[in-house]
């Protein structure tokens, strides 16, 4: 059973790919590369013993999109990861994340239809809710208006499948990430942010191991218990997991609607502090960090009722906040060792 995963060199695409390929699924990777590295295709196959297809082009083009689908028209599935993510560089480069992450998806989407593909997973994100009245939060909550051009591709993405759905034999689950971390227990594959981290645990794991001098933590003055704000941590093989789970659903025909939504969390918000405490007690490394105004468009608080996807697709997030920054922090270890050696 062949499998196409967009951005599977990436890093949720990556430790994807294994987990598929380790419930004995053929995988086909499509990335540009853009924010990854072709190294990844060789550590993928130590841990699975498998080296998945791979395909390098923009999946933007639609002339090499749709010859790739004529390629490969047994594709059964797909998992769509490929798209830009950095929230500040899409407040400066509009066009640029709108180009390309719509028109991928659009590709693709015409690429199915012209190749009788039925089934799609949609990587989305917590960041349609914005500040939730309510928490934990539902899916059913309602979706605010996009505070950046990344978080809006989010959101018509999601619109652009649910309409499609309506009116075509499209499946589409659409999975909604809270703020995925970690990295895979063997310490080949995990994030590797480009240039300075935007986000938080590889910024701690980068100042750890000297890379920064220190971490800013946004604000300390939210209405928290401890002043920072909160998120849902979620190991990315958890997450990873959530996939394989979500595709069988499709394949299986288990859905029961013809667009799905779920949360992907842990149900759990940890501060930045309590992030940074765990951090510290898992490494041993006292962390250099100070506090700094709050970070703007950052929300204070979100942390995700994960009971629809419990129930729904028999998935549980199993890690916890230790257990996630210990192999971030292995992780980093390793790259760092790598390109010391
Ligand atoms: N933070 C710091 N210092 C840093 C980096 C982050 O204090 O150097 C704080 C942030 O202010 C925030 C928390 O750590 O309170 C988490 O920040 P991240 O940047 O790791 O994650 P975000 O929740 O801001 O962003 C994530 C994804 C986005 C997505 C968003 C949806 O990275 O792609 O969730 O809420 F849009």
């Amino acid at each position: 059973m062949k499998i196409l995963v967009t951005g599977g060199t990436g890093y949720i695409g990556s430790h994807t790919v294994v987990e598929l390929q380790q419930k004995g699924y053929e995988v086909i990777i499509v990335d540009n590369l853009s924010n990854s590295n072709i190294d990844v295709l060789p550590n993928i196959e130590k841990i699975t013993g498998v080296k998945p297809l791979f395909e390098k082009f923009d999946l933007y083009d639609n002339v090499k999109t749709s010859d790739f689908f004529k390629r490969h028209n047994d594709i059964k599935a797909i998992i769509h990861f490929a798209a830009y993510k950095a929230v500040g560089e899409s407040v400066e480069k509009p066009l640029m994340y709108y180009h390309n992450n719509l028109f991928s998806l659009i590709n693709i989407l015409y690429g199915m239809k012209d190749n009788n593909i039925k089934n799609i997973v949609f990587s989305s994100s917590c960041t349609v809710y914005g500040q939730p009245e309510q928490l934990p939060v539902k899916e059913d909550a309602p979706v605010l208006k996009a505070l950046s051009p990344y978080g809006n591709t989010k959101q018509i993405s999601e619109e652009i499948l649910t309409d499609t759905c309506k009116t075509t034999d499209l499946n589409a689950i659409l999975l909604r990430y809270f703020n995925p971390i970690g990295a895979h227990e063997s310490a080949l594959i995990g994030e590797l942010p480009l240039g300075i981290p935007n986000n938080l645990v590889p910024f701690i794991t980068q100042t750890a191991i000297g890379i920064r001098e220190q971490l800013r933590v946004f604000g300390d003055d939210y209405n928290t218990p401890d002043g920072t704000a909160i998120r849902d941590y979620i190991h990315v093989v958890d997450l990873a997991k959530a996939h394989v789970i979500a595709v069988e659903r499709l394949l299986e025909n288990k859905n029961k609607l013809k667009n799905e939504i779920f949360n992907l969390g842990t149900g759990k918000g940890n501060s930045v502090l309590e992030v940074i405490k765990s951090f510290e007690k898992v490494s041993g490394v006292k962390l250099n960090y100070k506090i700094v105004e709050r970070r703007p468009g950052d929300i204070e608080q979100v942390w995700a009722d994960t009971e629809f996807a419990n129930k729904e697709l028999g998935w549980k997030a199993e890690k916890n906040i230790d257990e996630m920054n210990l192999s971030a922090w292995k992780w980093e270890k390793a790259i760092h060792n790598k390109a010391t050696t």
